[in-house]
């Protein structure tokens, strides 16, 4: 249902993304795996429209996405659910607010009605009967599953989940796997989850798409990256310093990402 062609974007000097090509299966989870910096959000942020490539086309819906108007983009938008990096919840809004947003925003749905959807959402993330708490009273795993209560409120064909368990505790981390994969289910939905949690991934993904520095150098199932004979794969997936990609702390790019990395954690906790 999405493709991707020859998809390039740059910042400065920096190629975030370099000639990526792939698909997104309708109805499966597809998990974009990759270190800090590798243009894992970067991606998310052309596919769904809220920036334009360099060059290369994202099709959606029989669409490209990067060459047309804003209102069309606009309407396709409105068919993708978005759980950003660290929830993205309004902080001065409570549960119910936060999740009825979209709702007030893009539709002309009576109060009733929203009271009632907003209900089923919360119920499908498990968290019932939350909705005066404000976000500050929420652990980090309710604030992601808020956060997904409020990408499925509109019905969405796809949901993009953007680093979903970054920041959370192993129990918090498998709660939030097993509820993308319920909802993939449950929904027909089709789900795009980007992660550098390994392991995580495996668990939930129907396929695998490696990304290193903006190249994608593998895509596959799980059991074709777990034995592929790539030596490059293979580090990745053991996670050992040694072997054909550099992991030294010489190498800037690195450094910074892992800074970022622990800003962005600290950013969570708060
Ligand atoms: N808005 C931006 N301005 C400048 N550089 C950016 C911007 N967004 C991303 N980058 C750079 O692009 C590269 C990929 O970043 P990103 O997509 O955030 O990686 P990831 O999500 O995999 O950690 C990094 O080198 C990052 O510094
Ligand atoms: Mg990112």
């Amino acid at each position: 249902m999405i493709r991707v062609e020859n998809l390039v974007k740059t910042y400065g000097q920096t190629v975030a993304c370099n000639r990526v090509n792939c698909r997104f299966d309708d109805q499966k989870v597809t998990v974009i795996l990759g270190g800090s910096g590798s243009g894992k959000s970067t991606l998310l942020r052309q596919i769904t429209g809220l920036e334009r490539p360099d060059s290369g086309s994202v099709f959606f819906d029989g669409l490209d996405l990067t060459k047309v108007s804003k209102s069309v983009l606009y309407e396709k938008r409105k068919k993708m659910g978005m759980l950003f990096q660290g929830s993205a919840l309004f902080n001065s809004l409570n549960v119910f607010e936060n999740i009825a947003f979209p709702l007030r925003e893009h539709t002309k749905i009576a109060d009733k009605v929203i009271r009632n959807i907003v209900t089923m959402k919360l119920e499908m993330v498990g968290l019932r009967g939350t909705e005066h708490l404000m976000p500050s009273q929420l652990s980090g795993g309710m604030m992601k599953r808020v956060g997904l209560a409020r990408a499925i409120v509109m019905d969405p064909k796809v949901i993009f989940y953007d680093e979903p368990t970054s920041g959370l505790d192993p129990i918090s981390t498998g709660v939030i796997g097993k509820l993308i994969k319920d909802l993939n289910t449950k929904l027909d939905i089709t789900s795009v989850v980007v992660s550098h949690d390994i392991a995580a991934s495996f668990k939930i993904a129907d396929k695998i798409i490696i990304l290193y520095y903006g190249d994608i150098i593998a895509q596959g199932t799980v059991d074709q990256i777990k034995n592929s004979a790539d030596e490059r794969i293979r580090q990745f997936v053991t996670g050992s310093p040694e072997g054909p990609i550099p992991f030294t702390r010489t190498d800037t790019n690195y450094v910074e990402a892992l800074l970022s990395d622990m800003d962005k954690t600290a950013g969570n906790r708060q």
